[in-house]
């Protein structure tokens, strides 16, 4: 990770949390996650997310909190200098500003080490909470709707993107 505190690499260690936010109903809401969610699923996605970070195809970091896993923060690389971003939180861990912190430093992170150029952002239509954090990092959210897909089905989403541009003079 570039000049940050707040992410770092998952870890085995973290599985139980990783197990417990992939099981919480906002996460399930809000989220592509699969349902039924085992131990083992976490346990391939702290391996999947060694494996995709080599690849250089996705960045996944665990957000700290306190010590704990406090959640996990992703840029997916779509293209060219381009990336989507993800993010969600454990539920102990919301309600804090951690998000938006988290949010600020991998976004730091594309600009700086992934050389990015612009960076998308996508959430369910109805997740006021994801929204206010995307706009106060600065993704200027119009009416562009997109769609999600979630455990086989296409849901409604809000769609955004950020430029470096408008943060690197
Ligand atoms: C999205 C998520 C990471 C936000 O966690 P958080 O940082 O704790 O968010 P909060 O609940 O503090 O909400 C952020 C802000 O939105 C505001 N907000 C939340 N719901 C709102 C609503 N319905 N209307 C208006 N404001 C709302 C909160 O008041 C808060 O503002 P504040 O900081 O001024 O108090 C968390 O809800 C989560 O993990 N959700 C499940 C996974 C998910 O949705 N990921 C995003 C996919 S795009």
């Amino acid at each position: 990770m570039s000049n940050g505190t707040l992410l770092r690499e998952l870890r085995e260690s973290d599985a139980e949390r990783v197990f417990e936010q992939a099981t919480d109903p906002l996460t399930v809401e809000f989220t592509p996650v699969p349902v039924p969610y085992t131990r083992s699923d976490a346990l391939d996605y702290i391996t999947a997310a060694r494996v995709a970070a080599e690849a250089g195809t996705e960045h996944v970091f665990a957000i700290d909190h306190g010590g704990r896993f406090g959640g996990s923060c992703s840029l997916r690389v779509i293209g060219p200098h381009r990336a989507e971003v993800g993010y969600g939180l454990h539920p102990d861990a919301r309600g804090r500003g951690l998000a938006t912190a988290a949010l600020n430093e991998i976004l730091r992170f594309g600009w700086e080490d992934l050389d990015l150029r612009q960076v998308t952002w996508r959430a369910k239509v109805g997740n006021t909470a994801s929204l206010v954090i995307a706009q106060r990092v600065g993704f200027r959210v119009r009416d562009e709707l997109g769609t999600l897909r979630q455990r086989g089905e296409e849901v409604p989403a809000w769609r955004a993107t950020l430029k470096r541009s408008w943060h690197i003079c």
